[in-house]
């Protein structure tokens, strides 16, 4: 079986570049969709506290018989749990409901300016790897003007910065300010939530020259400009098919004609919330 290539963080720590996200996932089947990832490959599982499944990701972990070393999880702090007290709290929680000793990466699942506690929370998680109880702190959906925040005021640059990215939406300017701090870019939505992005004429044919499928065109094209990436499925025969991505080697050719179906200088592409205004408090 090929194995995920790695890539390193700034606090020298390792994620396996592919991973396996259980966002609308129950928690009742997570157990048995995580079980099936671990067994097509995958070794790095992405969940949430409020996706309400930390507790099947925990026994599928549980039950997969691998080794803590052999895995590398993520969960992330919810908005409603910001701030420096209650994100201490908020993190034994999802241990409790993960089963787990030490995670590999929390993050601060959204920046939420209008509730302005980003600086209080990324304090906890600096003292929670302090600790030793997690290796490796990021968050999740902020913008540029975030992340120096919290570089400024805490001198603690975050490993990772989980966004939505896909083909449609490729992130350009966060994904070179990343780079040029040392913050590794993680794709969420990296498929476009299996929509028309599947059904594209470039992706599709791409995809009949390599004799793949249009997922695996688009995972491949992840991997290939530096993102760690995370597809979700519930399907057995998509989550072996997603994992098989990593034999798919595109050309520069490839990757320049998907880099350019971009949307975002006509104002589209983005499917989710924009971390600069959106407040679900
Ligand atoms: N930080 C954040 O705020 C945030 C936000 C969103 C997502 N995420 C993370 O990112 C992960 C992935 O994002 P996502 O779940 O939104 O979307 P996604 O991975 O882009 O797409 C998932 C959708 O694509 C379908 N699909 C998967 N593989 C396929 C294949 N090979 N062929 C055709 N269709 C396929 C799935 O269907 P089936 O499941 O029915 O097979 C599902 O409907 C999440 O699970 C979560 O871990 C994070």
């Amino acid at each position: 079986m090929t194995l995920s290539p790695t890539l390193t963080f700034n606090d020298g720590n390792q994620i396996p570049q592919l991973g396996y996200g259980v966002w609308q996932v129950e928690d009742g089947v997570a157990e048995k969709v995580v079980r099936q990832a671990f067994e097509a490959g995958f070794r790095h599982i992405d969940t949430a506290k409020i996706y309400g499944n930390e507790a099947g990701v925990g026994r599928a972990i549980a039950s997969s018989g691998l080794s803590p070393e052999q895995i590398f999880i993520t969960t992330k702090l919810w908005n409603a749990d910001q701030g420096y007290e209650s994100t201490l709290a908020a993190f034994e929680e999802s241990m409790d409901r993960l089963g787990l000793e030490t995670l590999d990466l929390y993050l601060i699942h959204w920046m939420q300016p209008k509730q302005d506690k980003y600086v209080d929370t990324w304090k906890a998680l600096i003292e929670l790897q302090k600790r030793g109880r997690v290796k490796s702190i990021g968050v999740s959906n902020f913008t540029v003007e975030g992340l120096q925040r919290l570089i400024d005021e805490t001198g603690v640059v975050p490993a990772i910065h989980q966004i939505e990215l896909h083909p449609y939406f490729s992130q350009r300017g966060l994904r070179d300010f990343g780079a040029s701090k040392g913050i590794l870019t993680q794709a969420w939505s990296p498929l476009g939530q299996g929509g028309e992005l599947l059904e594209d004429a470039t992706v599709a044919a791409i995809a009949a020259k390599h004799g793949a499928t249009p997922a695996q065109v688009v995972i491949a094209w992840h991997l290939a400009i530096g993102n760690v990436v995370i597809p979700k499925s519930v399907t057995e025969s998509r989550i072996r098919e997603n994992y098989a991505a990593l034999d798919v080697s595109l050309s520069a050719d490839d990757v320049e004609a998907i880099n350019a179906l971009d949307r975002t200088a006509k104002g589209e592409g983005r499917i989710g919330p924009d971390p600069a205004v959106s407040d679900f408090a």
